[in-house]
């Protein structure tokens, strides 16, 4: 289904990062990229044609499990040293310069994991500039640099690393430590002192220059043809689409298929932000009946799932058949989906992350990609959708599963239950904003549960809906924990919902973390 991606000749200023298996080689390119410079992590056997379309000004080698001397242990590539330009290897990647340029590396007696305090032997190397002669750094190693190899001097150490810095004069500089870990507190200044003062750089990639380029290259892919791109209302469709509109303008046609299952006011929103702010040529398709109709009497999760995803592609495939030949469809990949394709992920995160996709679409659709930010890291989205103009609310709005409110309400999703959901999730979203709540918060949002309740309005009995309120913090959604909001915030949730909602009688609070919970109730 994929053509190769169509590379411009060379993508300005960049470093490239080779990846030894470190659990740290995507903080490294965060680093990198907050220091404005671009950067691509690849894995330790690529070929030198595969990045040909980068011409680095240095290389940065992460660290990794193995241990040089192994059996096997993975290398770096000979092409890479024939380019002769600076590298910085950190931890494996200083004991991999050591042992391929003619050093050695032994296990060490003493390992070192945690805090450590490095000093510096000469007192003005140009990766320390502007640094104390001692600092703190984090260290994680179980191997050391015996012998530096012919034409390294060492630089600095630690009370257990004799070997801890080494450099040559062309450049070439081997950390024992890890800079790009918040625990090296000066790590920030090192990278960036690698990049400008030893690579030159001047970190010139910013959002606005990331656009340009990417208009470009969108141009040069796609060239006279059509392309589509599915719209959830979420950050990265909206971006993409944002951004190829900036390109090619017309030739892009935006599909959002309403399934009846978007919070209060969300397509509307949605709609008018493409279409009348952006001028994006888009096509709307309210399928609400469709879906509702098909879902009637479904109760389990997983079918839920399945029945609103073939609903999506069906009716996908149904406007993109009205729009005549179109050769590309647009998607928003972002760069760790990417990064964790390539690698040895199990498959259930693979499965989980396909299922996740905005209508994970048929093989059988015959069109090539066009993936703007397959090399973005999230909050770099944000900013272009920022720099394209999208409205804040948007760039910022917090992830929604494509299954929608189905998976928020329990047992059978009908009208009624959307109605009611619809109602009070948009409180728990105006308690929230109103209360300067929502950027610090992962996820908030009402659920409602198929239990009822007995309670006392005025002088009556009542039999009502149990809503939930979910609000958790998390970094990444792999793990959360349930956000500790002020008592006074759920109260006035709670009393708002109760009172404006009719049918619910009693609110509660989810307070569990994940795990051993998940984030959505089904
Ligand atoms: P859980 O509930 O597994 O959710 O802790 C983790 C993150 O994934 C979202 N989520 C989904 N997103 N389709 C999606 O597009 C789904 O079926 C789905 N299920 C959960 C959830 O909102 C949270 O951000």
């Amino acid at each position: 289904m994929t053509k190769p991606r169509n590379e411009l000749s060379s993508v300005g200023e960049s470093i490239l990062i080779i990846d030894f298996g470190s659990q740290y080689s995507q903080l490294i390119a965060r680093r990198v990229r907050e220091a404005k410079v671009y950067c691509e992590i690849v894995p330790h056997d690529v070929s030198r044609e595969k990045i040909a379309y980068l011409a680095p000004s240095g290389v940065i080698l992460s660290g990794g499990p193995a241990s040089v001397y192994q059996k096997d242990a993975p290398m770096c590539p000979s092409w890479v040293y024939e380019m002769d330009i600076p590298m910085l290897g950190i931890c494996y990647g200083l004991q991999v310069l050591a042992h391929q340029l003619g050093g050695s590396v032994v296990p060490s007696d003493r390992k070192e994991y945690g805090h450590a305090l490095l000093h510096q032997i000469e007192g003005s190397h140009p990766l320390f500039k502007g640094l104390e002669s001692s600092i703190d750094v984090w260290m994680s190693h179980g191997d050391q640099v015996e012998q530096i190899p012919e034409g390294f001097h060492p630089i600095a150490y630690t009370e257990n690393s004799p070997v801890a810095v080494i450099g040559d004069n062309k450049g070439k500089i081997g950390l024992q430590f890890h800079p790009e870990v918040i625990h090296t507190p000066d790590g920030k200044t090192i990278i960036e002192n690698f990049l400008y003062s030893i690579c030159n750089l001047s970190g010139t990639w910013t959002p606005k220059s990331f656009i340009e380029d990417s208009i470009a290259r969108i141009k040069s892919q796609v060239g006279e043809s059509k392309v589509i791109c599915g719209i959830s209302g979420g950050v990265d469709s909206s971006v993409t689409a944002a951004l190829i509109n900036h390109a090619i303008g017309d030739q892009l046609t935006c599909i959002f298929v309403n399934n009846g299952l978007l919070r209060q006011g969300e397509p509307e929103e949605v709609v008018n932000t493409l279409k009348s702010n952006m001028g994006i040529n888009l096509v709307y398709s309210d399928a609400t009946d469709q879906f509702i109709n098909k879902l009637s009497g479904i109760t389990d999760p997983e079918q839920k799932r399945k029945i609103i995803g073939n609903e999506f592609i069906e009716v996908f495939e149904k406007e993109s058949a009205q729009l005549g030949t179109v050769e590309f469809l647009a998607q928003g990949t972002l760069y760790p989906d990417v990064i964790e394709s390539k690698s040895d992920v199990s498959k259930e995160s693979v499965t989980i992350k396909t299922h996740h996709n905005v209508g994970g679409l048929p093989e059988d659709m015959k069109f090539s990609l066009v993936e703007p930010l397959r090399y973005l890291f999230k909050d770099e989205v944000r900013d272009v959708g920022l720099e394209l103009g999208l409205p804040e609310n948007m760039v910022h709005r917090q992830p929604f599963p494509g299954p929608g409110l189905a998976i928020r309400i329990m047992g059978e999703v009908t009208h009624d239950k959307l109605d009611i959901l619809k109602s009070c999730d948009n409180i728990v979203m105006e308690e929230i904003y109103s209360h300067n709540l929502y950027r610090d918060l992962w996820q908030s949002f009402a659920v409602l549960t198929d239990t009822k309740t007995v309670g006392v309005m005025g002088d009556f009995r009542t039999y009502g809906n149990m809503v939930a309120i979910r609000a958790v913090t998390s970094e990444d959604a792999m793990t959360a924990d349930w956000a500790r909001i002020p008592y006074d915030i759920l109260a006035k949730i709670s009393s708002r919902i109760v009172n404006e909602v009719e049918s619910v009688n009693r609110v509660v609070y989810d307070i569990t973390s994940k795990p051993p919970g998940t984030i959505e109730w089904e």
